[in-house]
């Protein structure tokens, strides 16, 4: 889960970041209100800043100064509403202008690759750092972090001292670096990036920028209700969360339901493969109910793919396992009179494929049950060929 600036910003507070002093506004009146406040207490100056989770806000025009509380009004009135990389700007930051001396980079990050953490941190910074990287690699410093030792003083100095960060800024640094790795275990984050870190003329050391990345497997041991964006996620995949599936929303035809994400994983090329033939039929979601496939389960399933209209066909893919046929076809037909008690009519073919542990019995009960809109072909490549015709044929 990635948060906004202003929620980065939020908890960098919480765990003792410097921050310049700033607030959340909706429309430009509010704009203005909070202008007029900080004018107040002696900062007529602000910085009026979209708050969109991409990057590159500032070369798109979303990162405006503001002198006053009538201009910040105006610059919040053409930056709301923007649209910056396909992300539409609901609110804006109005942050206190800060003078700057000096703009540096630095980050905490999961490193996969290595298998550990790693600090980034370099004197150039407030461009991208994939720019630093390509103009000037050298002045990139990459630091591992164990996860045992963490990140201690003499550690954030070795992170710093690496990052070529000038002796006047230097110590300050190094305890905004110790605070930030504090925040990035306790939070479970997998990335926190502040770009820019400044150095102001009066030997100040702040973050002015905010990049979090939450790990969302981490999600169950750590209170993250206000952090909630019903805004930006999709209103299907909210649904699915709610009930505990494991869906993710994709742009094509055919409702994809397996159990295990690696079979569901190739039941999506497979899918894709076929549809080709069929004028460029594709998956229209991932949704993996797990090794247990109780009738439950795939009731809920059907539910959520069946109410993404662009869906025109299924394609249920088992393969018994633990969880053996019968037992997943026998779902099959009790998700069936579950959804026509929920008053849900089942209204699309559906192709399922049953193998593994016990697919002759499980064939068996699903023939038996003579189900409407339900066909059955007994090997993976013939039923995602099956599914991608039905969708062809009802029209994309
Ligand atoms: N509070 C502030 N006071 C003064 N200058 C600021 C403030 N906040 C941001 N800036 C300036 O605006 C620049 C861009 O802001 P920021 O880094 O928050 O946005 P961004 O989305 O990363 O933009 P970009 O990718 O275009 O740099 C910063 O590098 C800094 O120079
Ligand atoms: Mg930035």
């Amino acid at each position: 889960m990635d948060l906004f600036e202003y929620q980065a910003k939020e908890l960098f507070a919480e765990y003792g970041v410097p921050v310049p002093k700033d607030k959340v506004a909706s429309t430009p009146a509010e704009a203005r209100e909070i202008t007029a406040a900080f004018a107040a207490q002696g900062s007529p100056q602000v910085v009026v800043k979209a708050q969109v989770k991409t990057g590159g806000r500032g070369k798109a025009g979303g990162v405006k100064l503001a002198d006053g509380p009538t201009e910040a009004y105006q610059k919040a009135e053409r930056i709301l509403g923007m649209d910056i990389k396909g992300h539409t700007v609901h609110k804006v930051l109005i942050a206190e202008a800060t003078d700057i001396k000096a703009e540096y980079y630095l980050s905490f990050l999961l490193d996969r690759a290595n298998r550990t953490f790693m600090s980034i941190c370099s004197v150039e910074g407030g461009m991208e750092i994939e720019e630093v990287a390509h103009s000037n690699p050298d002045a990139i410093a990459r630091i591992p972090v164990s996860p045992l030792a963490g990140v201690d003083h003499a550690t954030a100095m070795e992170i710093i001292r690496a990052g070529r960060i000038p002796e006047e800024a230097a110590e300050q640094a190094a305890m905004l670096a110790e605070r930030l790795w504090a925040m990035f275990t306790d939070e479970d984050a997998t990335l926190v990036e502040v770009n820019p870190m400044v150095l102001t003329p009066d030997g100040r050391v702040l973050a002015l920028d905010g990049k979090v990345t939450l790990d969302d497997n981490a999600a169950f041991r750590q209170e993250r209700e206000r952090f909630a964006d019903a805004g930006s996620t999709d209103p299907l995949e909210a649904r699915a969360k709610a009930r505990h599936l494991n869906y993710v929303k994709l742009d094509g035809q055919v409702g994809i339901i397996g159990n295990g994400a690696g079979l569901v994983m190739s039941t999506l090329d497979v899918v894709a493969y076929a549809g080709e033939s069929f004028g460029g039929i594709r998956p229209a979601n991932f949704l993996d109910i797990g090794g247990g496939a109780s009738a439950e389960v795939m009731a809920s399933g059907l539910e959520i793919v069946l109410s993404d209209p662009s869906v025109k066909a299924v394609f249920v893919n088992v393969f018994g396992g633990i969880t053996a046929c019968d037992a997943v076809a026998n779902g099959i037909v009790s998700a069936f009179s579950m959804l026509a008690e929920r008053g849900e009519h089942v209204d699309r073919p559906i192709v399922v494929r049953l193998d593994g542990n016990n697919a002759a019995e499980g064939r068996r009960i699903l023939t038996e049950a003579s189900l409407p809109d339900v066909e059955q072909v007994d090997t993976m490549d013939g039923a995602a060929r099956r599914a991608a015709e039905l969708a062809a044929a009802k029209g994309a």
